[in-house]
């Protein structure tokens, strides 16, 4: 007996209760084979209710992302028209990346159901169940001096965050330089990848992770006081296609705006949800922790930050963490 078999049966019957000994009966197989096949449909993302004596129901689908219902919704022009969706891949950026170097154009996006090596900042892996989540590639082929780089992953922060709100109503502060937080847990992040040739940028992928539909239980423990999904947060199941199509809009037309005018409106439009400056913080940085107050961002994307002494300083790579006494 297939999966599928079963799942027409159980389909079958909208929503009906379908015993046991139906099925048994009508697929020629065992009690105890009927119900390994519904751990797995349920491991799929299937909903199946047991009743003892009523038997089996189906209750929910997995929701699947598809390019069916993706492509009606782009506003782009550019931006994930050339689009390929996985079921499964390592990293959506490792899949760009490759893409890129045979010619992708810009505005190429992968998409995966799920990834088995997503990565996250500072060497982090990045947490990627099936079906519930936004795990995202988009390729960039920037006119950019490479220092300039960093700007990109504030862009992307400002447009993840405006995507977001167009579609839940929620409270996003980004926490430098481009995690997305709601009351101070993470809900996405972001990692860009760039690749230079003689201090030329070819091309940057800016990987983009956000968690959407996750349950807590889809959180291993070390990350469900620091983590939180569109889900948990609004109470709201999302409508993933929706959210991508968002995002891909936002962007681009910031992309735009910064193409034309450079990064200007894009710090503001930064500084406007950031909710790193003028706090007091420990940046965690590889050299070690830099206490003091962030007071703005410089054209390198660089923090600057005032240290006790009132001295200066700038950062370009850390952890903000609060500090111990604020
Ligand atoms: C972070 O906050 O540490 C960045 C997380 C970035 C995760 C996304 S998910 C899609 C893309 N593929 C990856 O392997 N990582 C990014």
């Amino acid at each position: 007996m297939s999966r599928q078999t079963l799942l027409s049966l159980l389909e079958a019957e909208s929503g009906a209760y379908v015993s046991g000994e139906e099925i048994s009966r009508k697929l020629n197989v065992s009690r105890t084979a009927i119900w390994k096949q519904i751990r797995k449909l349920e491991a799929e993302g299937y909903e199946i209710e047991a009743v003892p004596r009523l038997g089996y129901r189906l209750i929910g689908k997995p929701s699947r992302l598809s390019l069916h219902e993706l492509l009606p919704k782009l506003a782009t022009r550019e931006f994930g028209r050339n689009v390929k969706l996985f079921e499964e891949v390592g990293s959506t950026n490792d899949e760009v990346r490759k893409l890129a170097e045979d010619g992708a154009p810009q505005g190429t996006l992968v998409i995966a159901e799920r990834q088995t090596r997503g990565r996250g900042r500072m060497g982090r892996s990045w947490h990627s169940p099936a079906g519930k989540g936004v795990w995202m590639s988009l390729l960039l082929r920037p006119q950019l001096p490479l220092p300039l780089t960093p700007q990109l992953t504030l862009l992307a922060a400002v447009a993840l965050s405006r995507a977001i709100a167009r579609v839940v109503p929620l409270p996003i502060g980004i926490k430098w330089p481009n995690d997305l937080l709601v009351n101070g847990r993470k809900i996405s992040g972001i990692l860009l990848e760039s690749a230079a040739e003689d201090e030329r940028l070819k091309y940057v992928v800016v990987g983009m992770g956000i968690s959407a539909n996750l349950d807590e239980e889809d959180y291993p423990e070390e990350l469900r006081e620091k983590a939180v999904s569109l889900k948990m947060a609004t109470g709201l199941t999302v409508d993933r296609a929706e959210l991508i199509a968002a995002v891909l809009d936002e962007f681009e037309r910031l992309y735009a705006l910064f193409e034309e005018r450079g990064f200007a409106p894009i710090r503001a439009l930064w500084e406007a949800h950031s909710i790193t400056l003028h706090r007091p913080a420990v940046l965690h940085t590889p050299q070690g922790p830099v206490e003091g107050v962030p007071e703005s961002l410089e054209d390198s994307g660089g923090l600057r930050v005032r240290l006790p002494d009132g001295s200066e300083r700038t950062v370009y790579s850390a952890e903000v963490g609060e500090t111990a006494n604020p």
